[in-house]
């Protein structure tokens, strides 16, 4: 049975990703386009049976008011108009409280199979990247982050050892997580993987830099750099592999962002690498927790499926000014403690990120009676639906206190433990 769809035709809204997660939730695929689709690409669109052409604040684009072209309405195919305050006009429907009951209904009106699950996804992705890759191989950066990991899982049940992967070790990730790289990937799943052992290389380059950005571009610039040399290495490689997921690809045409950092990501190759190849994206439709539901699927571990975001420069970005190894020792050590201690208190999986940063100041301390110089650690935790805005949650004291006892304790020359209350804004979540 094929697989049906409703397409959300984006006239300005904001909320065509909630309406499309909703959708999928209710057992129908959900595709967003721009609202100049023309009907013809819609028509032609596979398994589609209905439209919603979704209004909202940003329906005017450079001074003018937008509108999708009506031939879209004589397709034959149901549509549904609507969208949230600031567009609702006599005819379109507005979202309210429980846009799932519109959609339900709406679904029923359109005759659509509620065919999408994450098992007709996995089945329907393997057929296609088996017949997409044919006998050929594939190449992927594996960081060991959710997306990389999961396309990973995919293509080892696809195309099995027709697989390389190559995971770069760049001295910045927490505690055991390259080890997790290669007890998952290479010995549950006996794929092939070619660890790199970049750390000095890394943290050679670094030395002395103390500044945000250009700690960014050299731990970006050194990790193409291994990428490219890794890959010289192999032949006959003719595919790449790459983590791309929906939320990457959706455009809101509308919107004006201003960069405030630049972000980088492992995995993200420069144009003239990932020209050399054709591409492999088998997560490009879907939004993070139907990557997360795959992965786990497909047998990941929790820890590795559940994973909290992490930069790409890593523990680069938490230990702050020029990165020593000694302090990066330090923030390694203290994260995997908090870490620790949030699984104890039950707060794992309740407070959306949590990490331990590094300034680079000492304080006095006392041990032993004597006076000591030594680093503090600052406790992040934040809660946020999308990362543009943050707020700090209320831990509880006892969870602070043992979280300060083990750290002052166990990591040496940490003599303090501070917890930062900002939210974002005027704060970022990171502290570089
Ligand atoms: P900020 O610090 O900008 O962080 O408030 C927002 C979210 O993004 C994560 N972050 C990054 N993620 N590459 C990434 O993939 C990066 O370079 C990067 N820098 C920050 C940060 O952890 C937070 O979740």
């Amino acid at each position: 049975m094929a697989r049906s769809m409703i397409a959300i035709v984006d006239l300005g809204s904001n909320q065509n990703a909630f309406i499309a997660r909703e959708l999928r939730k209710l057992g129908v695929y959900s595709e967003i386009f721009n609202y100049d689709v023309s009907p013809e690409e819609l028509k032609n669109a596979p398994g589609i049976q209905g439209i919603i052409v979704n209004g909202g604040p940003n329906h005017v684009l450079d001074g003018k008011n937008i509108d999708v072209d009506h031939g879209i309405y004589a397709l034959g195919l149901p549509v549904l108009k609507a969208g949230y305050s600031g567009s609702e006009k006599a005819d379109v429907e507005a979202w309210d409280e429980d846009p799932s009951k519109q959609l339900d209904a709406f679904i029923a009106k359109t005759g659509a199979e509620r065919n999408w699950s994450t098992q007709s996804f996995i089945d329907a992705e393997v057929e296609a990247l088996r017949k997409q890759i044919g006998s050929r191989k594939v190449l992927l950066a594996l960081s060991g982050g959710v997306d990389s990991s999961v396309v990973a899982a995919l293509l080892i049940k696809a195309v099995g050892d027709q697989l390389t992967c190559v995971h770069v070790n760049h001295g910045l990730l927490r505690k055991n997580e390259s080890e997790q790289v290669i007890r998952v990937f290479k010995e549950q799943l006996g794929a092939n993987l070619i660890y790199v052992d970049a750390i000095d290389r890394f943290l050679n380059r670094l030395a002395g830099v103390s500044d945000p950005e250009q700690k960014r571009m050299i731990i970006g610039d050194e990790f193409i750099e291994v990428f490219r040399e890794e890959a010289g290495k192999l032949d006959g490689i003719e595919l790449l592999g790459q983590g791309t997921i929906y939320p990457d690809i959706v455009e809101s045409g509308t919107k004006t962002a201003k960069i405030v950092k630049s972000h980088h990501n492992a995995g993200g190759l420069p144009k003239d690498i990932a020209e050399k190849f054709e591409l492999v994206e088998p997560l490009k439709m879907l939004f993070k927790d139907e990557v997360r539901a795959v992965g786990r699927a497909l047998g990941l571990p929790e820890s590795m499926v559940e994973r909290q975001p992490f930069p790409g420069p890593g523990l680069g970005v938490r230990c702050l000014g020029a990165i020593t190894r000694e302090r990066l020792e330090k923030v390694r050590e203290s994260d995997a403690i908090l870490r620790e201690e949030f699984e104890k208190a039950g707060l794992k999986g309740k407070v959306w990120q949590y990490f331990t940063l590094i300034p680079d100041v000492t304080s006095t301390g006392v041990r032993d009676d004597g006076r000591v110089d030594e680093y503090p650690v600052v406790i992040r935790a934040v809660n946020t639906v999308d990362a543009m805005t943050a707020s700090v949650p209320r831990l509880p004291w006892e969870v602070l206190e043992a979280i300060t006892l083990r750290i002052t304790g166990e990591v040496p020359g940490v003599n303090r433990v501070l917890y930062d209350l900002s939210p974002k804004p005027v704060a970022t979540i990171e502290w570089e």
